[in-house]
C-alpha cells in the first residue's frame, strides 16, 4: 500500500487523513498536539464533523505521530500541509506555522528521493512561489491545493468536489495529485490545473465571490423588507436565474465563520499590495455590517427589555460548534450588553465556550 503525509491533523487535516486512509492509503500523520495525536491513535478523538469519529474507528492504516521525521524518512511521496494560517491584524495570513515544518525540513537534510510538498492551508497569494527554491534544494517540489469545504459536512465536500485545484510548478507532480483526487472523488469534478500563484488568487477570489453574493442577497433583503416587500419571493426569483442560481442567496444573517469574512480581507489586502483598488471586497464587508446594523434596530424595534429573546443557535452556522465572527453571536452580545435579556440554547461545547468567553451575561441552555 501507498504511503501518504498529513501534516496538521486539525478540523480540516483529519478529514483529509480519513479520507485519503479511506481510499487506500497508509497515512502517516504529524501534529504537535500530542493530546490530538493521542486521540487519534487509541480513537478516542471527538469531532462535530459528521463521519469523523466513524471512520476513525474503522480507519487501520491511519498512523499519527508528534515526530515529523516518521513522515521525512517514509516511503510517502506526496505529503500535505494543513497547518493553520490565522490572520494578522493587517488582514493578511500568518505562515508562520509552515515556515516552522520547512525549518524542520531543512534541519532533516536533503531528500535522497523527491518528495512533494501540497500545501492545503490556505496562504496569501505569492507565498507558494516564495518558498518552491528553498524547498528544491532539499530535493521537494511545492504545490498549492486548497478546498473548497463547509464546515459541517467536510468529509462528504472532499468526496464531492465541484472542483479540484491544483496549482502545480511541474506537471508530473499535478498529475500525481490529480490522480489521489480520482480515486479519492465519488463525483467527477472539473480538474483546475494553472500555476501557484493562479491557485493562491482563485482559493480567495472564490471566497469573495460568494461573500458578495451573500452580502447582495441581504441588502435586497433589507431593502424589500425595508418597502414592505416580500425578500423570499424576491431573492427565489432572481436565484432561479441559472446565471445566478439559488445557492448562498438566501435572505438571513450575514457571513462569519472562519474562512468567509477573513479570506474576503486577505484578497482586499492582496489588491492593495500590487496596487489594484479592490473596492468590491470591501464594499462587501461594508454591506455584511449594514446588514448586521439592520437586523440589530428590526430585532430592537420588534422586542421589550424585559421580554427574553431566545437564540437555538449562536455559531455561525447551526450545527457546528464554531463561534468565530458568527454574525448570530454578535447580535446576542450586542442586544445583552444593552440590557436585553438573552436566553441561548446550544450544545455542551458551544455553552462551555460561551460561559468562558461572556461569563453572566447571558442565560445558558445546554441542548440535549
Ligand atoms: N477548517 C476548514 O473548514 C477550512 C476550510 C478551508 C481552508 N482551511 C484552511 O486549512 C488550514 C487548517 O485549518 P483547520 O481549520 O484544520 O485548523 P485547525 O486549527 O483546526 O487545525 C490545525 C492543526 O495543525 C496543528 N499544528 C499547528 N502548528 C503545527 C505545526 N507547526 N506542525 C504540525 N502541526 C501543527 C494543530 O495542532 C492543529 O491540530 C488553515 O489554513 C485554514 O485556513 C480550513
Amino acid at each position: 500500500m501507498e504511503e501518504i503525509g498529513v501534516i496538521g491533523l486539525g478540523r480540516l487535516g483529519i478529514c483529509l487523513a480519513l479520507n485519503l486512509e479511506k481510499t487506500g492509503y497508509v497515512v502517516l500523520g504529524y501534529d504537535i498536539s500530542t493530546d490530538c495525536v493521542d486521540a487519534i491513535n487509541n480513537k478516542s478523538f471527538k469531532s462535530s464533523e459528521p463521519l469523523v469519529e466513524e471512520y476513525l474507528k474503522r480507519a487501520s492504516h491511519l498512523i499519527a505521530t508528534t515526530s515529523i521525521t516518521t513522515i521525512l524518512k517514509s516511503d510517502a511521496e506526496i505529503i500535505f500541509i494543513v497547518v493553520p494560517t490565522p490572520s494578522l491584524p493587517s488582514n493578511e495570513y500568518s505562515h508562520r506555522a509552515i515556515d516552522e515544518i520547512l525549518l524542520q525540513l531543512q534541519a532533516f537534510g536533503i531528500q535522497k528521493k523527491t518528495k512533494h510538498i501540497v500545501i492545503n492551508s490556505t496562504v496569501m497569494p505569492g507565498y507558494c512561489d516564495s518558498i518552491k527554491n528553498s524547498l528544491a534544494e532539499l530535493n521537494y517540489t511545492v504545490s498549492y491545493n486548497p478546498e473548497f469545504i463547509a464546515q459541517g459536512s467536510i468529509i462528504e465536500d472532499q468526496q464531492y468536489p465541484d472542483q479540484v485545484l491544483i496549482g502545480e510548478t511541474e506537471k508530473e507532480v499535478g498529475d500525481k495529485i490529480e490522480s489521489i483526487y480520482h480515486k479519492l472523488c465519488k463525483n467527477k469534478p472539473r480538474y483546475c490545473r494553472m500555476s501557484l500563484i493562479s491557485a493562491e488568487i482563485t482559493k480567495l477570489a472564490t471566497n469573495c465571490f460568494l461573500t458578495t453574493k451573500i452580502a447582495f442577497a441581504n441588502a435586497i433583503g433589507d431593502i424589500a423588507t425595508k418597502a414592505n416587500a416580500e425578500p423570499d419571493k424576491i431573492l427565489n426569483a432572481i436565484g432561479a436565474d441559472s446565471r445566478i442560481g439559488e445557492k448562498y442567496f438566501k435572505y438571513g444573517f450575514g457571513y462569519g465563520g472562519p474562512c468567509f469574512p477573513r479570506d474576503n480581507k486577505a484578497f482586499k489586502h492582496f489588491a492593495d499590495k500590487i496596487n489594484y483598488p479592490m473596492c468590491l471586497a470591501h464594499s462587501t464587508d461594508e454591506a455584511n455590517q449594514l446588514h448586521a446594523d439592520f437586523i440589530e434596530n428590526s430585532w430592537k424595534e420588534r422586542y421589550s427589555l424585559d421580554s427574553p429573546i431566545v437564540f437555538d443557535s449562536v455559531t455561525y452556522k447551526k450545527g457546528t460548534d464554531i463561534i468565530e465572527e458568527s454574525q448570530q453571536l454578535k447580535l446576542a452580545v450586542s442586544l445583552a450588553r444593552q440590557g436585553y435579556n438573552i436566553v441561548i440554547k446550544e450544545s455542551k461545547k458551544v455553552v462551555e465556550q460561551l460561559s468562558q468567553h461572556y461569563p453572566n451575561l447571558f442565560s445558558l441552555q445546554i441542548n440535549e
